[in-house]
């Protein structure tokens, strides 16, 4: 019987990190996925194969409408759909490939087939052609990850009704498209197929976008996405899709209840959210405790209740994002060495990649009114921002909260081009504690879009120079 230090289940961005860090820490590790490929949601049917659509249909969109205006040139472009999910699977098999080559690099054991927990020290593995295998280990990192949250009474088909994985390989433009859900998904992937032809109108529940995120960015976000021709139907909810017929007709009622509407459509998207994944994994079995939301219940070192098994990423409370599930790989590793593994829940960034994009971190202004926490704005618009001027992309801001006695930076807001690079720099001073004096003081290159962030921070102080 093969024996481990550590068999991490799930190799998404949260087990296989764990898998390396642990490796790099001198641990004899294993990875089990039941994928036939590696890499989870966020490689194979996630945040890559979404990006990559993101961006040809962003530059198919500027060829259409961008270049005339600099003096390019362009017959009008047409579209070769499957050419462009081409394009979308290069990415995702040259990361897959990558993920394949660090395993072996780290001299990690991958053991394909689906996991589950025997209970303390024992993970069994069956592989698709049914045989079984027991891997012994010191310890088990659970890490399967999230899977689409279900609308009740609407089947999602994968082909007419779909989810965010058969909406990133629809085999044709849809004429019309209803989104359900006004989250991350419902607006990067309604923004795709927008810009690539189709009517997308977004029903949601609540009375705005994005919850979660600032609410004076998702407002100003929502008339941007307006004016690129998306239709909002907020403060409703689909009760049912009629499939009968060669269109679908989605049942449209007010939230708060009233007379519903029907609205006709070739593809519907249902993105209302993501659920913990931990089917065939045992859990019951073994004993492991899971909270209200089906999410493996952990301690402050990621462990469960029963000895030598952890958890991080999607499958575990916190928001569902790749770049938490990785941190909590590194540190659940780093703890398993007996280091101070740690992650900082206060400073991680949230980006939606549409155009303009939105990225924010830290504490929203409607999270400090409610805390009762007194606080100061600073604002820059990209109006004002020389490069923005100059390249004619001058939508969105910049907006930097500051405690109100101490300056320290408690949360930036941001929307406009390319701000989900431009995140960092306030990630990395609010990971320093740093106050919005210390970002106006920093030297910003020019002209860049960054300096939007330091007149920002400028502006806490009310001395924004180029306002
Ligand atoms: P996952 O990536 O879900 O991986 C879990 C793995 O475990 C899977 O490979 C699964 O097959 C395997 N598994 C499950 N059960 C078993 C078992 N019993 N045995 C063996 N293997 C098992 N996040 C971002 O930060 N940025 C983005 O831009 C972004 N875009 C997204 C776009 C879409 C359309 C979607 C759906 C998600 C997106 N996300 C994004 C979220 C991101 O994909 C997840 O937060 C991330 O993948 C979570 O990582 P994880 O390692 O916890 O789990
Ligand atoms: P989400 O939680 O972001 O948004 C779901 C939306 O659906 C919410 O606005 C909610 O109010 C609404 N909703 C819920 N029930 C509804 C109903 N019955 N009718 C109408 N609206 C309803 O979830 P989403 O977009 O599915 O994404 C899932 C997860 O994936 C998110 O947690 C996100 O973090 C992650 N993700 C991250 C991305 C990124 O970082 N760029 C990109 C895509 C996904």
């Amino acid at each position: 019987m093969a024996s481990y230090d550590l068999v991490v289940i799930g190799t998404g961005p949260g087990g296989y990190v764990c898998a390396i860090r642990a490796a790099q820490l001198g641990m004899k590790v294993a990875v089990v996925e039941k994928n036939s490929t590696l890499g989870g949601t966020c490689l194979n049917i996630g945040c890559m194969p979404s990006k990559a659509l993101l961006y040809s249909s962003e530059l198919f969109e500027e060829a259409g409408h961008s270049f005339a205006k600099m003096g390019i040139k362009v017959s009008a472009p047409t579209l070769d759909l499957p050419a462009l999910m081409n394009f979308k699977q290069q990415g995702i098999d040259g990361n897959v490939k990558g993920v394949e080559f660090l395993m072996k690099k780290n001299k990690i054991d991958v053991v394909m087939g689906t996991g589950r927990v025997l209970g303390t020290g024992k993970v069994e593995v069956t592989g698709a052609d049914g045989k079984a295998q027991t891997l012994e280990t010191k310890n088990i990192v659970i890490a399967t990850g999230s899977d689409v949250a279900k609308l009740k009474g609407i089947e999602v088909d994968e082909k007419r009704i779909v989810s965010s994985t058969g909406a990133l390989s629809l085999d044709k433009v849809p004429e019309k498209m209803i989104v359900v859900g006004a989250g991350v998904i419902g607006l990067e992937l309604g923004s795709v197929w927008r810009r690539l032809g189709a009517e997308v109108t977004v029903v949601e529940f609540l009375d705005r976008i994005l919850p979660g995120m600032d609410g004076e960015v998702a407002k100003q976000f929502q008339r941007m996405l307006e004016k690129q021709g998306m239709t909002f139907k907020l403060g409703a909810k689909v009760t049912g899709v009629d499939t009968s017929g060669k269109k679908l007709k989605a049942q449209i009622e007010p939230a708060a209840g009233g007379a519903a509407e029907s609205i006709e459509a070739d593809v519907i998207l249902v993105a209302i959210g993501r659920v913990a994944y931990t089917e065939a994994l045992g859990l019951k079995e073994a004993g492991v405790e899971l909270d209200e939301r089906g999410r493996v219940k952990i301690d402050h070192h990621f462990s469960s209740n029963v000895k030598g098994v952890y958890a991080i990423g999607d499958v575990v409370a916190g928001p569902m994002l790749a770049h938490k599930a990785e941190d909590e790989g590194v540190a659940c590793a780093e703890l398993l060495a007996g280091q101070a593994g740690h992650v900082n829940y206060d400073v991680i960034p949230g980006v939606v990649y549409t155009t303009p994009e939105v990225a924010a971190v830290g504490k929203t202004e409607e999270e400090l009114k409610a805390a009762g926490i007194a606080y100061n704005v600073g604002k820059f618009p990209f109006t004002a921002n020389g490069r923005s001027k100059v390249n004619q992309t001058t939508d969105g801001f910049v907006k930097i909260l500051a405690d109100a006695k101490t300056d320290r930076v408690l949360g930036v807001h941001m929307i406009g081009r390319e701000v989900g690079e431009m995140i960092h720099e306030a990630c990395v001073l609010m990971e320093f504690g740093g106050s919005a004096e210390d970002l106006a003081r920093t030297c910003h290159a020019h002209p860049t879009r960054s300096e939007a962030v330091k007149e920002a921070a400028f502006a806490v102080a009310k001395r924004a120079i180029h306002m």
